[in-house]
Order: structure tokens, then C-alpha cells, then sequence
């Protein structure tokens, strides 16, 4: 197991977090008043917000469990968020003892709950790294204790690659991990757009948060998997990725894709 700690004084608490938004959407504790602030005025803005974020981490769930089902033994859960249950080891190790996970963001506030990320368990890392620097989170010493790049992995990069500008250049990212990934590995991917609805306002909640809100179309969120063959039923609006049961919201509600592709 491997862990670092950070101090208190060490999070930023200036200017709303996507980290801390997305625990407060999701009804969790761990988020500070302009969190929840900002959290409000997205609720305003996209009033089916709450429901997306609920989509999005039942599609987690259901995609975990179906690469863990496939035989893959570890994850590099990238944009991990605060802990929220169940976790993705509770739901990795659910199907199969033994799934090795490296969690990383690049919020330190993350780390702050890592002793909840990693509670008992070995083969698990908390790493404070930048998906913009991929090249680095693969390098780093803390996700190679734990990710072996011989082996398949599953490569989580669930609702965060909408924090990404153009600028950061995402297509390069994902390809640069993409390229490190074995033949075997899986690509988890899901992503925010405004093909259903005028998101403008939404994504203004962000513009003083720590990171902007990138909204793409179905087309732009597809080219991410290039390299990749996606599963199906393909790039879908996530709670029409292979559900459990009849989902709740009707096509059109909430304003998140999902995929599962594999590295041929
Ligand atoms: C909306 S949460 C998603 C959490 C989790 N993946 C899920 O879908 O339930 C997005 C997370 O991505 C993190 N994040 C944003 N930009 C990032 C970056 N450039 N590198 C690493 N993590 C980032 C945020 O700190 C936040 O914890």
C-alpha cells in the first residue's frame, strides 16, 4: 500500500473544486460551502445534474464490474474523486479478489481521504498526479508499485477529461496512455456534453472554480477511443450502457456519455 499525507492547510478552499462539487451532487460530506455553492448553481443551471452524477457512477459501477468479469487484474482509476461508496476497489474486488488499483487526481484533497481510498488493503496506490502529464503518471514510481504495463489494465478516465482544454490537448493524453497500455487493456471512459441542452450556464459555475467544464459532442467524445475497439453498444448516454435494470431518465436527459473499449 502506498499512501502520502497532506496537511489541511495544503487545501485549497479559495475557489470551488470538482472534486468537492461532485461529492456534494453526490450527497457525500466532504465538500466546503462554496462547493456546495457552486454545486447549487449547477443544479439551477442543469436541473438534472444530481441524476447525471448518480448515472455516471452506476455506469462506473456496471463498466468495473464487467472488465474485472473480462479477467483484467488492475485499474488506473485517473480523476478518482473523493471516496464514495461503494469505491472502485469495493466494486472491483466484488468480482474478483486480488484486482490491483492505482488511484490518482491531482486535487490534494484526494490524498486527504486516501486512508478511505485504500482502508485495509494492499496492492492499492493514492497518487497525486496530473492527467496532463501523462507521460509522468506512468513513470511515477507510486502507480508502477502497483500497475504492471505488461499485464492489461483498466484505464478509468471517468468524468474527467471534460476539466481538460483544448489546450491540454486531451486526444494527446489518452493517446499517450493508450500507448502504454498492453493489448488486452480496457479503456472506462465517460464524459459531459451539451448535445441535449444549452449548458452554457453550467459550465459558468466553473469558470472560478479550479478548473474549467469542456462540454463535447458525441463525435468529439468517439475520437478518444481511436486505437481503441469500443464495446457495445458502443459511445451511449451513460444509462443506456448495458443497464442492470429499466433506467430511470428517458434518451436525452442527462448530459453524460459512456463507453468500454478494448486495446486490440
Ligand atoms: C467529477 S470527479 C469524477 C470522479 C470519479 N472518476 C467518478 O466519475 O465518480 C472529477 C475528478 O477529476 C479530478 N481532476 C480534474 N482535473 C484533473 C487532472 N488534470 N488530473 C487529474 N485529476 C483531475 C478532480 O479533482 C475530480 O476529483
Amino acid at each position: 500500500m502506498t499512501r502520502k499525507s497532506f496537511h489541511r492547510d495544503e487545501i485549497d478552499t479559495s475557489k470551488p473544486h470538482p472534486a468537492r462539487i461532485y461529492d456534494y451532487l453526490l450527497g457525500g460530506k466532504n465538500n466546503y460551502e462554496l462547493d456546495r455553492a457552486a454545486g447549487d448553481r449547477l443544479a439551477g443551471a442543469a436541473p438534472e445534474v444530481r441524476a447525471g452524477v448518480r448515472a455516471n457512477r452506476a455506469f462506473l459501477g456496471r463498466a468495473v464490474r464487467h472488465v474485472v468479469g473480462t479477467g483484467v487484474r488492475q485499474i488506473l482509476d485517473i480523476g478518482t474523486g473523493l471516496p464514495t461508496s461503494p469505491t472502485v476497489q469495493e466494486i472491483a474486488r466484488e468480482v474478483a479478489t486480488g484486482v490491483r488499483i492505482a488511484y490518482v487526481d491531482n486535487d490534494p484533497i484526494v490524498n486527504t481521504y486516501a486512508d478511505a481510498l485504500l482502508a485495509g488493503s494492499d496492492g492499492t496506490g493514492v497518487v497525486v498526479g496530473d492527467l496532463r502529464d501523462p507521460a509522468a503518471l506512468v513513470e511515477h514510481p507510486d502507480v508502477r508499485r502497483v500497475v504492471d504495463f505488461d499485464e492489461p489494465v483498466a484505464l478509468l478516465l471517468v468524468a474527467v477529461l471534460h476539466f481538460l482544454t483544448e489546450a491540454d490537448d486531451p486526444r494527446r493524453v489518452v493517446a499517450t496512455l493508450r500507448d502504454a497500455l498492453a493489448p488486452g487493456s480496457f479503456l472506462v471512459l465517460s464524459h459531459a456534453t451539451g448535445d441535449f441542452a444549452d449548458r452554457r450556464e453550467a459550465q459558468a459555475v466553473y469558470d472560478n472554480a479550479s478548473a474549467s467544464l469542456n462540454l463535447r459532442t458525441k463525435a468529439e467524445v468517439e475520437r478518444f477511443f481511436d486505437g481503441f475497439e469500443l464495446l457495445e453498444p458502443g459511445l451511449s448516454e451513460v444509462p443506456f450502457w448495458r443497464p442492470d435494470a429499466p433506467p430511470p431518465t428517458a434518451p436525452g436527459e442527462i448530459g453524460f456519455y459512456g463507453g468500454v473499449a478494448r486495446r486490440p
